[in-house]
């Protein structure tokens, strides 16, 4: 570090500017030595958006760019720091909206060019995996992971900073996805996740048994097609008979349902690999079944469960911090040439980013 902005940083922080605009959330962030969050800034788009019934990518990334510049200073005045005391600038480049990831992307690299520093890469979901260090100070890897975003469910196994194996994941629908769906279908609107978490509070979740998906062959991998499907087929079905329709009973048993897919998953992996740790990660662990189900299955089969309180399970930037500074350490740099990558795999780098400067 350079100068002391913060009185209380010395000279051997990392200090961490992270940037995230993988989707509908401009945020930056200031976090120091991977796991202390000095600031923790996020502009939502959801009013935007919901005018619309879910993400407008063309609209999404305009709205970055409108917002970026001012949530980044927002950042740095929070964390009491300036651009001289930042040791590095991470970005999530990937997966995501392309146009959505290119502006965060483009605003990290021109950062670190002006102002010097080391640029690194993030991967979305490793950021999603590692907000869990922001408030667990005890945790390391190895463990277990379940992801549960509105674009990815994944179960991982994180065998150390920046190593990770995928056990399984969704061949369709994402579970967030899947929910967000199904509040649309039952009159609930955007962003669904927390709106069917709520209504199903009121509702019986045996009250309609909708199926749960196997895929031969492969114990670990989700659908959640069928599932949506099938309480699409349940509100035709319904209209077309002139039955009358209890919103929160469709919820509750929908979720259900989604939960029991998860969970049943999960401690399958826990007993094959006699996992002693599992975190939840990404928006849907904010879901209070799977987290009260999650508990239940953990504390039956021995195995510990973390999780990170709702800010940091849906997009932030603090989470691409951590991440970037595990990476960093790590001795992964991007080089000038980082690109926007959205369909960037979990484990898979871009070439450049091996390239010590
Ligand atoms: O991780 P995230 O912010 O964005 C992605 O990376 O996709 O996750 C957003 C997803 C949305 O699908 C939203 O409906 C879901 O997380 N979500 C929830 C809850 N809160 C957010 N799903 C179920 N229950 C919730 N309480
Ligand atoms: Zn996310």
């Amino acid at each position: 570090m350079k100068t002391d902005g913060n009185a209380s940083t010395v000279k051997e922080d990392v200090l961490i500017l992270a940037i995230e605009s993988s989707c509908d959330e401009t945020a930056a962030a200031v976090v120091r030595n991977g796991r202390e969050v000095l600031s923790n800034v996020i502009s939502s788009q959801i009013d935007l958006h919901t005018l619309y019934g879910g993400v407008v990518p063309e609209l999404a990334s305009r709205k970055h760019i409108e917002k970026i510049d001012q949530v980044i200073a927002e950042a740095l005045a929070e964390a009491s720091v300036s651009l001289e005391d930042i040791t590095a600038v991470g970005v999530t480049y990937g997966p995501g909206l392309v146009g959505a990831l290119l502006v965060g992307v483009a605003e990290a690299k021109a950062i670190a060019f002006a102002r010097r520093l080391p640029l690194v890469g993030v991967h979305h979901i490793e950021g999603h995996i590692c907000a869990n260090f922001i408030e667990h100070k005890e945790l390391k890897p190895p463990f277990l992971c379940l992801v549960v975003s509105g674009g990815h469910t994944h179960l991982v196994k994180m065998e150390d900073y920046g190593k990770f194996e995928i056990l399984g994941r969704t061949r369709d629908d994402a579970a967030g996805e899947a929910f967000d769906k199904v509040a649309r279908a039952v009159g609930l609107g955007y962003p669904g996740g927390p709106k069917i978490d709520r209504v199903a509070k009121e509702g019986n979740p045996q009250a309609i048994a909708f199926p749960q998906a196997h895929i031969d062959g492969c114990p670990y991998d989700f659908s959640f097609s069928g599932l949506k499907s099938a309480v699409l087929n349940y509100l035709n079905h319904a209209q077309m008979m002139g039955q009358e329709v209890k919103q929160a009973d469709v919820a509750a048993s929908f979720q259900s349902a989604a939960v029991e897919a998860l969970v049943s998953r999960a401690m399958m992996a826990v007993d094959e690999f006699g996992a002693k740790q599992i975190v939840l990660a990404g928006g849907v662990a904010c879901n209070s079944a799977l987290r009260r189900e999650m508990e239940a299955a953990c504390l039956a089969h021995g195995c510990r469960l973390y999780y990170p309180s709702p800010v940091f399970c849906t997009d932030n930037a603090a989470m691409i911090g951590v991440a970037a500074y595990y990476e960093y350490q790590n001795g992964v740099r991007a080089g000038w040439d980082l690109n926007a990558a959205p369909n960037l795999k979990l484990g898979e780098r871009q070439p450049t980013e091996e390239k010590l400067r």
